[in-house]
């Protein structure tokens, strides 16, 4: 695992938008696995940007996101379907038959799981997911002691989660769908490269229990020390657990220029 430690969310969002964009650049037919939720806003608008004011061309990307509430239909404003399109997608020159989310709506829950693994599959799979980290822990939806080989399926929520979330349902926990499609601990591990982002204090205890704690799935991020190529872009907020911060400091800063945006 490498972890990159910078200033506040904003750099390191656009720090970590300089490796999306290095991948969108250098394999144009790319898969990328997105994430949704208040963390990744910056590198989405950094994305935008490129594109924008730099013609990052995202016309043969493929996206898959990572999960979706059951029950909320696409239009409606908390669904991780308008989310994407409001903060991404609408944005850029993504072609919207290769833009895959689950649906919350699905009337064989089971089937359409099993058809989202098979997308993934027949596009190639995931060169880089995107992802970020509950208070508890969890990857995607997956919740404290998800098994590390699931793949994508119906997931409920812990009252954690329903809590941190009720700030985008009027601060309402009860209007928070209990129950969630999400990629499975197995799906998300067979991506080429995992590229997390962790902002604010209330991250700092999970992420030091996935950085330095032992892998165990009552901490179901922890299982990246097993991803090859994991990064972890964080904010000095996020870093005040971690025991070992200097030494991450240390490595990256002592790092050499062609290694930076890989
Ligand atoms: P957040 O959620 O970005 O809204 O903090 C992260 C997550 O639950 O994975």
């Amino acid at each position: 695992m490498e972890i990159i430690i910078q200033s506040d969310a904003d750099a390191t969002s656009i720090t970590a938008a300089r490796m999306v964009a290095r991948l969108v650049k250098e394999k144009p037919h790319a898969v990328l696995g997105l994430a949704t939720g208040s963390t990744p806003l910056k590198l989405y608008q950094e994305l935008v940007r490129l594109h924008q004011q730099e013609g990052l061309d995202f016309s043969g990307i493929t996206t898959f996101n990572l999960d979706e509430y059951i029950g909320l239909p696409r239009d409606h404003e908390q669904s991780y379907y308008s989310f994407m399109w409001e903060n991404l997608f609408s944005q850029i020159n993504i072609q919207p038959q290769n833009v895959f989310i689950p649906d919350g709506m699905a009337a064989d829950v089971p089937e359409a799981c099993a058809e989202y693994e098979q997308a993934i599959l027949n596009a190639g799979g995931i060169d880089l997911q995107v992802l970020g980290i509950g208070s508890d822990g969890h990857v995607g939806f997956n919740e404290p002691t998800s098994s590390f080989a699931s793949r994508t399926r119906i997931k409920t929520l812990t009252r954690q989660t329903l809590k941190d979330n009720a700030r985008f349902f009027e601060g309402d926990e009860t209007q928070v769908p209990h129950h969630c499609i999400t990629m499975g601990i197995g799906t998300i591990m067979d991506a080429g490269c995992i590229l997390m982002l962790a902002f604010g204090e209330k991250k700092a205890q999970a992420i030091a229990s996935m950085v330095e704690g032992p892998v165990a799935s009552v901490v179901p991020a922890s299982i990246l020390q097993h991803h090859a190529r994991a990064k972890v872009f964080i904010d000095e907020a996020a870093a005040t657990h971690l025991k070992r911060a200097d030494y991450y400091r240390w490595v990256y800063e002592g790092k050499p220029n062609w290694q930076l945006d890989a």
